[in-house]
């Protein structure tokens, strides 16, 4: 890490207090096995001679499929996202406590989308469970790992998208036991977010042209934090197209509103690189709009065109 990093993280420790404390008061506390239906379950073949899964125990759609498996093999890639964060914010004071509190709730995701997959017999058990292998074994490495304020702009992003990613899912399940979990989760991806962008906002404070450089190239180079999942390109364009995760979604609902609560475009005390960087997000901004809206055109027309042709 380099060293305006560490100074950026020594600074930042009475901020990161104060959130940290400010994130125990808000976040209730909650059980993922009150969310899973365990009566629908029964035991698979194998070691238990049960049934095994086949297509047709499903009840969800082949993209809520895979929007569910896509969402719980990010959330698989947990030992990997605290291995980075713990490197880059540390293990001691306010930000080791935040990053165990975190990793924490984090846990519980993975853990409560699993059981409910499983218990509905929503997915094939054996390829998510190969999928999780191949997933967790490639592991997840940050795009920036000498960069602090790289690292903080990149997970308050992350967690937008995860929040809007996992809601729509579960509205797009049709089943009210998986769009009620999928809720709760999102509200915890809700808290996280907001911790992580007031540390943004903070660090404005403290070096805004640093910061606004940083929140430049992460928007930029955005990626998921699943984007190493196997068949990832294929299975995000399904999402996309069922309006789960799409660019219109990215722009108004994770970058947009982002940078309007931290008021990336009105802020003063900016200078050179700084005003460059704002610029060029301005400009990013603009033609991920325009993406956006053809990408949307696009889906109109087809779900138009299905709709004539049926
Ligand atoms: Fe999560
Ligand atoms: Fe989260």
């Amino acid at each position: 890490m380099d060293r305006a990093s560490s100074a950026l993280l020594r600074d930042l420790e009475p901020v990161v207090e104060e959130n940290l404390n400010r994130h125990l008061a808000t976040a209730k506390e909650w059980f993922p096995h009150e969310y899973v239906p365990w009566s629908s379950g029964r035991d698979f073949d194998g070691v238990l001679g049960g049934q095994a899964w086949e297509p047709e125990h499903s009840t969800l759609s082949d993209v809520a499929r895979t929007a569910l498996v896509v969402n719980l093999l990010t959330e698989d890639n947990l030992p990997s996202y605290h291995h980075e964060i713990a490197v880059l914010f540390g293990r001691d004071g306010a930000w080791g406590t935040w990053v165990h509190r975190w990793t924490a709730e984090e846990g519980r995701h993975g853990t409560a989308i699993r059981d409910y997959l499983l218990t509905t017999r929503a997915v094939d058990p054996i390829a998510l469970e190969r999928a999780r292998m191949t997933h967790m074994s490639a592991g997840f490495a940050n795009a920036h790992p000498d960069s602090a304020l790289h690292g903080i702009a990149y997970v308050a992003f992350q967690e937008l998208a995860t929040r809007v990613s996992h809601r729509n899912t579960g509205r797009e399940s049709g089943d009210p036991i998986c769009e009620q979990l999928l809720a709760r989760v999102a509200l915890d991806e809700n808290l996280h977010m907001i911790f992580y962008r007031t540390m943004l906002k903070a660090a404005f404070e403290l070096a805004p042209d640093d910061t606004m450089q940083a929140i430049r190239d992460v928007v930029r180079d955005f990626q998921m934090p699943g984007h190493g999942i196997e068949n990832f390109a294929r299975k995000s364009v399904q999402i996309a197209v069922a309006g789960i995760y799409d660019l219109r979604l990215h722009h108004d609902e994770v970058i947009g509103p982002i940078l309007r609560a931290l008021q990336v475009f009105d802020r003063g005390g900016l200078s050179g690189e700084g005003e460059l960087a704002r610029e060029d997000l301005a400009a990013y901004m603009a033609d991920l709009d325009k993406s956006a809206s053809r990408f949307t055109e696009r889906r109109d027309a087809n779900r138009q065109r299905a709709r004539t042709a049926a």
